[in-house]
């Protein structure tokens, strides 16, 4: 039997009063994740069960008992305070995914400072204007990252400490750095827990948007709740999982589904800090006996495209669930997961905003391939005819996918961005930005997004923010920047560019300007192919009309372009 039971019996009679029950919470009182991440399990006895099976990319191996994670978060919380870090600060997490992020995260929850994880492929420009609209105040690197850190220092005077936490304790630490070693450190066994409310300020995630630069979406301690039911749910994860969650923390994934749900559980957790090769993840899901499996869409094509003789050197009978998110699972995917795994991807839908799983396939429910499933119990979705911006009468058609806003894990606003927030709304309706259609039974297909967003691997980058920084090389004149399609990365990264007078095309020119945006961006934003143009289609008014150029990319019909510059 599942954990969610009968789905339409769940929906009937939904509260979310029955996860507070189970994680002991009642209105008014305290909530912090980083204590009931920890100290909460070691409380009920099982303080001696690991937590936390990590592995490095060189082989090297780590493991922590929950009593363990509990005295780790407790050392850095304790460590935060005393160099002053109070509540409500930005602390920085700009790390590979090694075992002091996930303990970094919960410790600077349990002061009651907010979180900021930073994807450690960040590029200094990348780095900087995360850095500088959330204000933050501390960053939390290792050395090999610091230098990124060190470039942009100047402009960011709000940084009183940059953390170090591999320093070899040699080599001369500069400006505001500050060496800390979980290692040598007297493990804290007491740590007063700083008491943050439902409402309190907890993760603030940076999420790409179509104009203007990134956004942090604020998240609240109270966003356990539909954390860890919908992992129980949605997830179907139970205490004797041994859980891995591909995603790296530096986006939402890795932070609600790969720290907080999990831990809050009280599950064995399995992390591979190593880059992708289908053996070396089966490898890990025999060496551990992986239970269950979080991954995404990209991945799961690489492990098709590697073929199913490679799956048969494994013994995977470990694995009793998989679940999928960040980019349309294809069919395909679906039916080959149960053809090699004995067992489909179940797809979940939901985004940095959402907190949570927001639409799902859920155990025991008809998996149909290709459908992002219903909406999770409590949560009421709909697709809103883009015009009037109303539920459409009929099922089938196209239109906007929209939530009531109402559960508790949904973000609170924009860090700074009150008014960014606000427009995510239309009649009472928050707009997600994506497009599917509904069909008669409830399920949801997704169309597309309804924006310029480019989902690369499951990673969202906006088009304005690779342009922007394209503006900064010396050749460029003008540049617009989309999709285009990749049978592995769903889509990648495309430049058109004007150059300059004085610059000539050429294939170094080419490779200089994609190092340049992989430099100062990150190696997901960097274009996979540069098209140099003499000119770009226009508006009249002069607006740069990436719609033409997308729709060439993808071979769709241009559509109205009688707004054209030169028509
Ligand atoms: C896309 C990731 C299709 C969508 C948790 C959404 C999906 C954006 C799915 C959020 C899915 C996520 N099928 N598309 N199952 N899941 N997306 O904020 O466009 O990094 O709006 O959060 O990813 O990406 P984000």
């Amino acid at each position: 039997m599942s954990n969610i039971g009968p789905y339409d019996e769940r929906v009937k009679n939904f509260s979310w009063t029955i996860a507070e029950k189970e994680l002991g919470y009642k209105p008014g009182d305290v909530i912090n994740i980083g204590w009931y991440c920890t100290d909460r399990i070691c409380e009920q006895g099982k303080g001696s069960k690991v937590a936390l099976h990590w592995e490095g990319h060189t082989g090297v191996e780590k493991t922590y008992t929950y009593n363990d994670i509990r005295l780790a978060s407790n050392t850095i919380g304790a460590f935060l305070r005393g160099l002053g870090v109070k509540d409500g600060e930005r602390v920085c997490l700009f790390m590979d995914k090694i075992p002091e992020l996930y303990l970094g995260f919960l410790g600077i929850l349990k002061i009651g400072a907010i979180a900021q994880p930073l994807f450690s492929a960040f590029g200094d420009e990348s780095l900087f204007v995360r850095l500088s609209n959330a204000e933050t105040s501390a960053v939390i690197t290792q050395k090999k990252h610091a230098p990124k850190v060190r470039k942009i220092l100047e402009k960011l005077p709000h940084i009183r400490h940059i953390i170090i936490v591999d320093h070899d304790g040699v080599a001369p630490l500069k400006d505001r750095e500050v060496a800390f070693s979980l290692q040598k450190s007297v493990p804290v066994e007491h740590l007063d827990i700083h008491p943050t409310k439902a409402e309190s300020a907890s993760v603030l995630h940076y999420t790409s948007g179509t104009t203007g630069m990134p956004k942090g979406v604020q998240h609240v301690h109270y966003s356990l709740i539909s954390q860890y039911l919908t992992a129980k749910w949605a997830l179907d994860l139970r205490e004797d999982d041994i859980y891995w969650c591909t995603a790296d923390p530096g986006w939402v994934t890795g932070t609600s589904y790969g720290i907080i749900a999990p831990f809050a559980i009280g599950v064995t957790q399995c992390v591979l800090d190593a880059g992708f090769s289908a053996e070396a993840w089966y490898k890990w899901i025999e060496k551990r006996r992986v239970t269950m499996w979080y991954s995404a869409p990209t991945a799961i094509r690489s492990l098709m495209k590697a073929g199913d003789e490679i799956v048969k050197k494994f013994d995977l009978s470990s694995l009793r669930h998989l679940a999928s998110v960040g980019e349309p699972l294809n069919s395909e995917a679906v039916v080959w997961s149960q053809k090699v795994f004995g067992m489909p991807f179940y797809d979940t839908y939901w985004q940095t905003e959402t907190g949570s799983i927001v639409i799902g396939n859920y155990p025991g429910m008809e998996v149909r391939p290709g459908s992002m499933g219903k909406p999770f119990p409590g949560i009421t979705g709909t697709v809103l005819d883009p015009v009037k911006s109303e539920p459409y009468a009929a099922h089938g058609r196209i239109g906007l996918v929209a939530l009531k806003f109402d559960w508790p894990s949904r973000m609170r606003t924009y860090w700074n961005n009150e008014e960014a927030f606000q427009k995510k709304f239309r009649n009472g309706w928050y707009i997600t930005g994506d497009r599917s259609k509904i069909d008669k039974d409830g399920y949801f297909w997704f169309a597309g997004r309804d924006d310029d967003i480019i989902n690369t691997a499951g990673h969202l980058v906006s088009p304005f923010e690779v342009e922007s920084a394209l503006l900064e090389h010396p050749a460029v004149a003008e540049s617009a920047v989309v999709s285009k399609p990749d049978p592995i990365n769903l889509e990648v990264v495309k430049a058109f560019v004007t150059l300059k007078p004085g610059f000539t095309a050429s294939k170094d020119l080419d490779l200089e300007i994609m190092n340049f945006i992989r430099k100062k961006l990150s190696p997901l934003a960097m274009p996979q192919e540069i098209e140099f143009v003499p000119s770009l289609p226009k508006t009249r008014s002069g607006k740069i009309m990436r719609r033409i150029l997308h729709a060439k990319e993808w071979g769709e019909e241009i559509g109205d372009t009688s707004t054209l510059e030169n028509d």
